[in-house]
């Protein structure tokens, strides 16, 4: 009953599409027809400037952080760990999932960066940390958000099995899962990377 429960609410409050309700709200436009089309917060920043793009991106993290303490936050002794670590990752999968397909936004969300790295930041706080560093690191040096997103997804799982040693096959099933989700939703910027005219960003620049 718990998983059903706390799954429901992290869909819903991933479905919250920060994005689009920025866009039509504050600017009277659809961020889906503008840009890469994207509802996310790269996509907010592109077209929408830096004031938007900061309060899209906090939104979509913290909507990510929120759903997988809820239980936690709810209930933290009633539950063993295994418990909580499984309540954890189904929260985990259904917010990214809201954020992608959001009920209230025509199921056309966003690529599910920012709330995973709530997700993570939640779950695996040390590995998630690693991948912001890497994530700022590919973006300043490239000026590719999409590149950064990509090779930080891809080191996660790696993090969480080699570098941590996890011993837990749900958290090592659910960090493969998430990070292939988010590489495949990025296949469009994987072409246009490879075909060489993928959005560049300057960090430093306007
Ligand atoms: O957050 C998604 C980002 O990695 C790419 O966004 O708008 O350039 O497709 P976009």
């Amino acid at each position: 009953m718990d998983f059903l429960i706390f799954g429901l609410i992290a869909y819903l409050l991933g479905s919250i599409p920060t994005a689009v309700w920025v866009g039509k709200v504050k600017y009277d436009l659809d961020i889906r027809e503008h840009g890469s089309k994207n509802a996310g917060a790269t996509n907010t920043f592109r077209v929408l400037g830096k004031n938007a793009g900061i309060l899209v991106l906090s939104v979509d993290v913290l909507k990510g952080i929120l759903a997988v303490i809820l239980p936690f936050l709810i209930n933290d002794y009633l539950w063993n760990n295994d418990h909580l670590i499984h309540l954890k990752i189904v929260s985990g999968i259904l917010v990214v999932l809201g954020h992608i397909f959001p009920v209230f936004a025509s199921f056309n969300g966003g690529k599910g960066v920012a709330t995973s790295l709530g997700v993570i930041l939640g779950i695996h706080p040390p590995a998630a940390l690693i991948c912001v560093v890497l994530f700022l690191a590919v973006f300043i040096i490239f000026n590719y958000v999409s590149l950064g997103a990509i090779i930080s997804s891809l080191a996660f799982p790696l993090l969480v099995v080699f570098a941590f040693k996890n011993e837990n096959t749900s958290l090592t099933v659910f960090s493969i899962v998430l990070s292939s989700a988010v590489i495949i939703l990025h296949h469009q910027n994987i072409k246009r990377l490879i075909q060489g005219n993928e959005n560049k960003m300057n960090l430093f620049k306007k």
